[in-house]
């Protein structure tokens, strides 16, 4: 049986992952600091929880123990990250790194967390070019997170090992720690039976859906190689279509309110709001012999269904990002002037 170890395994992409590979008869261990996070399905089907912590001088050992066919990093932030990783590849088949569409700069340099936002003219390939790897500054700002993904990506690509760098977008899956699909989620729990969205909702910025980054893993586990690959769903819904799902698999129904740019700042906001769109190129992994498991409106019930089962919002849950998405008094005070 092969083994894989899943670096951040209890996490978004990590559960997702662990679920695939046992699913595919792969004898899978799943590393994290906590082990009341494992996923009690993941542990009844086989999988096994390892406690270390990647940063920690020695965690990385323990982790793979005396090597794998497959190793995911999940958790794999810098270039330090990656160097760490590199004395225990020898006995590792091959290696998925995941690394981020945030790596990527237009023509005048902007990306995704820049100040002004990037216009791609068109769908991204892995060819576009990156931002400059940086270790200088650090991997939770703005500036640092696609800077060290790079300085992290070419560590691991330069090492000589096969290794695939895997790029997602927006993530969405059972699990997530910002699941984006909150903002319509809670607006149904609150019965709000009007939906305002900023520019008309025609937003765009790709969806992954966890299971379908998973799919492209067990595919490239199969092709061991060194290479750089998008990771998104079939189809890239803006934000309109992506409440109307939520709210069909919810059974709501609302008046949509398509705000223009004459609206007030701040009303109708939501987490998709990039236009030009941003959509990834997804035929690298086609080419690999990707399929994705499912488009977005399928995919993406694994994470509703969660968000509806729980009783507490996840650990870590970002509570000051979605806050002023959900400013319920300056939307009823805009509705009773129109
Ligand atoms: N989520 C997205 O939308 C998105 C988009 C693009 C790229 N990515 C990339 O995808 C990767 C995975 O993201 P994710 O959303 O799946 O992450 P996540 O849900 O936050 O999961 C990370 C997991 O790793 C564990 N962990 C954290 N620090 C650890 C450490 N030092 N040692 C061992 N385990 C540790 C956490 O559990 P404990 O805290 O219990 O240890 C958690 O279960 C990241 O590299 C991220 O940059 C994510």
């Amino acid at each position: 049986m092969s083994r894989a170890v899943v670096l951040g395994g209890t996490g978004l992409i990590g559960r997702a992952t662990a679920r695939r590979l046992l699913a595919a008869g792969w004898d899978v261990t799943v590393v994290g600091r906590d082990s009341s996070r494992m996923p009690e399905d993941i542990a009844v089907a086989g999988g096994r929880f390892v406690t270390a912590d990647r940063g920690e001088s020695g965690g990385l050992a323990t982790a793979l123990g005396a090597g794998a066919d497959l190793v995911v990093d999940c958790l794999c932030f810098t270039a330090a990250h990656a160097r760490d990783l590199l004395p225990l590849l020898d006995d590792v088949g091959s290696t998925v790194m995941i690394s981020s569409k945030a790596v990527y700069v237009d023509a005048a340099g902007n990306h995704v967390n820049s100040a002004v936002a990037p216009v791609f003219d068109g769908p991204i390939r892995e060819s576009q070019p990156t931002m400059a790897p940086r270790g200088d500054v650090g991997y939770r700002t703005r500036d640092g997170y696609g800077a060290n993904k790079v300085a992290a990506e070419r560590v691991l690509l330069d090492s000589g090992h096969p290794v695939t760098v895997l790029r997602p977008s927006k993530v969405h899956g059972e699990g997530a720690a910002k699941p984006c699909e909150w903002v319509f989620v809670k607006r149904v729990a609150d019965r709000r039976e009007v939906l305002l969205l900023a520019r008309g909702g025609r937003g765009v910025d790709h969806p992954s859906a966890a299971g379908n980054i998973a799919a492209l893993i067990e595919t490239v586990a199969e092709n061991p190689g060194r290479r750089v690959l998008n990771c998104a769903d079939p189809d890239a819904p803006d934000a309109l279509a992506i409440a109307r799902t939520v709210a069909d698999h919810l059974g709501h129904r609302w008046e949509e309110v398509l705000l223009d740019d004459h609206a007030p700042a701040g009303l109708g906001l939501h987490p998709w709001d990039r236009l030009p769109g941003i959509r990834l190129d997804m035929t690298a992994a086609g080419r690999l012999g990707y399929r994705p498991v499912g488009d977005f409106a399928t995919t993406v019930r694994a994470e509703l269904d969660w968000l509806c089962s729980i009783e507490r919002l996840p650990a870590g849950f970002d509570h000051d990002y979605f806050s002023p998405m959900f400013d319920y008094a300056a939307e009823d005070a805009y509705l009773a002037e129109r």
